[in-house]
């Protein structure tokens, strides 16, 4: 009897494994049903805040809210009255800090780990009865669509902003996993447009295709390249996703951007502190219900997020061990920091009739032992699902958790998801305040919206003209400007203009006047 050949049973062993491998590598491909992604982002507001009651009446496995919950109104005085949780948010007037620096003492309270402790003693700072606001949270039935996608598809109860900061910085960890070092709102950038790379650009790479839709102004103009003239025609007003949705001509990414500013007959829909929430819940249910009955519907997965948790309470302690920073560039002076922290736990819910009902996610399972589910985990999961060969965008993509799997668990889609989702009456009692002062955020856009059109003499950045318009004012301005934009990158990209150009809106349109 002859022994067999180590050799051979290593050669046979090595078949088998990687005959085995490949196996699973295509059935996992196969496996792979989202081709259409779209995204929507929205305005400063925390989990608890949302969601946090979901846990009594909707689904007990969220980590939400209990309702003993409390915040001293000073952390340096153990017997000072506290503040509990309660049920009976509406709308919200002021609007709650969430600077750096409100954040850090919202979040460490006058201690050095994350105790979740600081939001009343810093709401206090601000105004006495927004000590009360910041602690409260939503009734279920006050917000019938989330109330339906939470009980339909997917929630993600810890899901944390990428940096313990405001909207503009945490809204570009989205699409490209850094915000380039910005903690706030940084002009310099604002107007250059951000540097970095995106997961646009990974998209473009492979042949896969985005569209933007948006209703006063695309913030992914923030980034740089976005704003070259070979992509004019990948920006549209939010009308058009509808007729997308219905023509089955949606790309493989669609980015939603809301309303952010506020007017009569025009409500602002980005959930901002103080417009109405139920008007975000009406942008959410009107894209539901166009994706629902797309001809996409079946290969369509729908993520609603929020930029920051807005100052409002939330329990979860937000982690502050092993998070890469992104790039290796710090923040600014005074703090320098490190990107080494996450912001509050924000509301994260996804769509798609590959999700089954009444899903609950956590943790992730890696791709290391501290990874969380943030911002970044948008463009880590794309890479995945669309298998795209480009290197991560950053360290913090590398790192942050993808959640692919959960369209992994049905063999063929749901077909008992609702046709559309609950119809919303508004909390506000009054009309949208369009003749009031804008917020920091609106007057980033207004800046934005300056870049664009050519209106900003770098060497007056400090000037704040924005600081004097009106909401309606600066509605109109940045409407104006972005069309003008858009427009002009159409000429210029019809003209036989270098595509990877970004068009001076002034001289061009002056040229234009001139020939002939
Ligand atoms: C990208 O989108 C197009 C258009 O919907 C689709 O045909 C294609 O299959 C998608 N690609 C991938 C890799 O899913
Ligand atoms: C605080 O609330 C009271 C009663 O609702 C109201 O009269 C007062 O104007 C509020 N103060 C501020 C600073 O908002
Ligand atoms: C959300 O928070 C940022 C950061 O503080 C703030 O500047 C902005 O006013 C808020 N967003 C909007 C849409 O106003
Ligand atoms: C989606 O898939 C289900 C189940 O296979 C099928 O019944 C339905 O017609 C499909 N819908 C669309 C829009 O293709």
């Amino acid at each position: 009897m002859s022994r067999p050949q180590p050799i051979t049973t290593l050669l046979f062993l090595l078949y088998i494994l990687t005959s085995f491998n490949l196996h699973c590598f295509i059935e996992a491909q196969q496996k792979q049903p989202i081709k259409s992604i779209v995204v929507l982002v929205l305005e400063n507001r925390s989990f608890d805040h949302m969601l946090g009651w979901m846990k009594k009446s909707v689904n007990p496995s969220i980590n939400g809210l209990t309702g003993s919950e409390c915040n001293p109104s000073s952390t340096h005085d153990p017997k000072s009255p506290s503040v509990c949780v309660s049920n009976d948010a509406q709308f919200v007037d002021p609007d709650p800090g969430h600077s750096f620096e409100e954040v850090y003492e919202q979040v460490f309270g006058s201690g050095s780990i994350p105790s979740m402790s600081g939001f009343v003693q810093q709401a206090l700072t601000i105004s006495q009865n927004l000590s009360d606001t910041v602690m409260k949270g939503f009734k279920p039935e006050n917000l019938p669509v989330f109330t339906a996608l939470v009980r339909e598809f997917a929630v993600f109860d810890r899901w944390f902003s990428s940096i313990p900061g405001p909207t503009q910085p945490n809204r570009l960890f989205v699409y490209s996993a850094t915000s380039h070092g910005s903690v706030g709102n940084d002009k310099f950038n604002l107007f250059e447009g951000y540097p970095q790379k995106t997961i646009f650009d990974s998209l473009l790479k492979e042949n896969l295709d985005f569209g933007v839709y948006f209703k006063n102004i695309p913030t992914t103009f923030f980034y740089r390249n976005l704003r070259r003239v070979k992509h004019f025609s990948r920006f549209h007003w939010f009308d058009t996703f509808k007729e997308h949705a219905r023509e089955g001509k949606l790309k493989n990414l669609s980015v939603i951007e809301p309303r952010y500013f506020d007017l009569v007959g025009y409500e602002a829909d980005d959930d901002h502190p103080s417009h109405d929430v139920a008007n975000g819940q009406k942008l959410v249910k009107e894209v539901y219900d166009a994706l629902k009955a797309s001809p996409q519907w079946n290969e369509s997965l729908l993520i609603v997020t929020y930029d920051e948790h807005g100052g409002f309470y939330d329990h979860v302690e937000t982690p502050y061990v092993g998070i890469p920073n992104p790039d290796g560039i710090k923040g600014p002076s005074p703090f320098f920091f490190g990107f080494d922290r996450l912001g509050v736990r924000i509301p994260t819910i996804m769509v798609s009739p590959w999700i089954k009902k009444g899903t609950v996610v956590s943790r992730p399972k890696g791709p290391t032992v501290t990874s969380e589910f943030e911002h970044s985990s948008i463009p880590a999961t794309i890479k995945n699902i669309f298998n795209l060969k480009s290197n991560f965008l950053t360290k913090r993509d590398a790192w942050a958790g993808t959640f692919e799997h959960i369209f992994s668990e049905l063999d063929s889609p749901r077909t008992d998801c609702p046709e559309s989702l609950p119809d919303v009456a508004p909390l506000r009692g009054r009309e949208a305040g369009e003749d009031s002062f804008l917020s920091e955020f609106q007057r980033e856009l207004v800046d934005l919206a300056k870049a664009l059109n050519g209106d900003f003499p770098l060497t007056s950045l400090r000037e704040e003209t924005s600081k004097k318009m009106t909401v309606k004012e600066a509605d109109k301005y940045v409407t104006r400007s972005v069309s003008r934009f858009l427009r002009a990158s159409k000429n210029a990209f019809d003209s036989g203009t270098d595509h990877s150009a970004i068009v001076d809106v002034k001289s061009f349109e002056s040229a234009e006047t001139r020939s002939p």
